[in-house]
């Protein structure tokens, strides 16, 4: 057991021999969309990116399926499925099987076991002095969510925030593979500052963050300003807030996209300072248009997030 329970982070990995090692992990959802297509898209991107924040690559799946079938049509399930393996043929998955019970409440997702070199394991907390840290993915789905729910969002936000949730991880997992990575996570239900925390946590190290480089999606700032922030925000603030300092001029709108729940964010990303613009760089070159670097890796105050 190279990953396992007992340091929690994004999948377990165990080691079958000097050069092989399983990554394993498991993710489902209610929907967060109406279209049961992209929800499909959506829900087995999410299972996915555990694998690519390991730093591996996903090989098989298995799909976990709770349907209410005698409130909706059994071709709604079909499309989900099928919105699952649009997604598992493009990360060149295969399907090997699944489960699926009835239940009041829809709920999809994946199993995934992916593979990856023992040695080049990617966990949490393997900060180094200096590194920067990259985000490759805007923030604000869980409040855009929110507003879609309440009937706030426009089409095309909507549309916008669909497709980024559909977006694979992968392509800025193949693109890190190539510089000297230390650490990465991907941002989801605990918000780009709770993941933030865990990377920071038991690390020896603390984080300075440039708020103003995070990428956001400006209409989730918009909706923050209504109150359209889901409970979970709120939850993640309370859990974190006494190992973060926040500068006065980091507004509460965007504190709270900071701590907004993500699904399917994109990857947290810790390199060396000398690559971290050519890794920018990079990704954008690959497609990854709003990767960035947002901060840094900081010896004093340990195991804190300064936010400026
Ligand atoms: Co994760
Ligand atoms: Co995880
Ligand atoms: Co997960």
């Amino acid at each position: 057991m190279l990953v396992g329970l007992d340091r929690a982070d994004d999948a377990g990995v165990y080691k079958i021999s000097d050069d092989l090692a399983l990554i394993q992990t498991v993710d489902f959802f209610t929907p967060i969309v109406d279209d049961p297509y992209r929800f499909g898209q959506i829900a087995a991107a999410n299972a996915l990116s555990d694998v690519y924040a390991m730093g591996g690559v996903p090989k098989t799946a298995m799909n976990l399926i709770a349907f209410p079938a005698k409130e909706l049509p059994i071709s709604v399930l079909r499309t989900i499925i099928e919105g699952g393996l649009d997604k598992m043929r493009e990360a060149g998955v295969v399907l090997v099987g699944g489960h699926s019970i009835e239940d009041p409440e829809l709920k999809y997702g994946l199993s995934v076991t992916g593979f990856i070199h023992p040695d080049r394991v990617l966990t949490k907390r393997n900060l180094k002095m200096g590194d920067r840290l990259i985000l490759t993915k805007p923030l604000g789905t869980g409040i855009i969510s929110t507003a879609i729910k309440g009937g706030m969002a426009s089409k095309e936000i909507t549309e916008k925030v669909t497709q980024t949730m559909a977006t694979l991880n992968r392509v800025a997992a193949e693109v890190m593979r190539d510089f000297p990575v230390h650490a990465c996570t991907d941002a989801t239900g605990f918000g780009f500052l709770g993941h933030l925390a865990e990377m920071v946590l038991g690390s020896g190290y603390g984080v300075r963050i440039q708020a103003s480089n995070v990428p956001v999606f400006s209409e989730a700032i918009e909706y923050a300003s209504m109150g359209l922030v889901p409970a979970g925000a709120y939850r993640n603030r309370e859990f974190r807030l006494a190992m973060i300092d926040f500068a006065q001029k980091v507004e509460r709108t965007l504190q709270d996209v900071l701590f907004d729940p993500q699904t399917s964010g994109g990857l947290l990303i810790s390199v060396s300072a000398e690559r971290a613009e050519d890794l920018v760089e990079a990704l954008k070159a690959r497609g990854v248009e709003v990767a960035a670097v947002v901060g840094e890796v900081i010896g004093e105050p340990k195991e804190r997030i300064l936010v400026e």
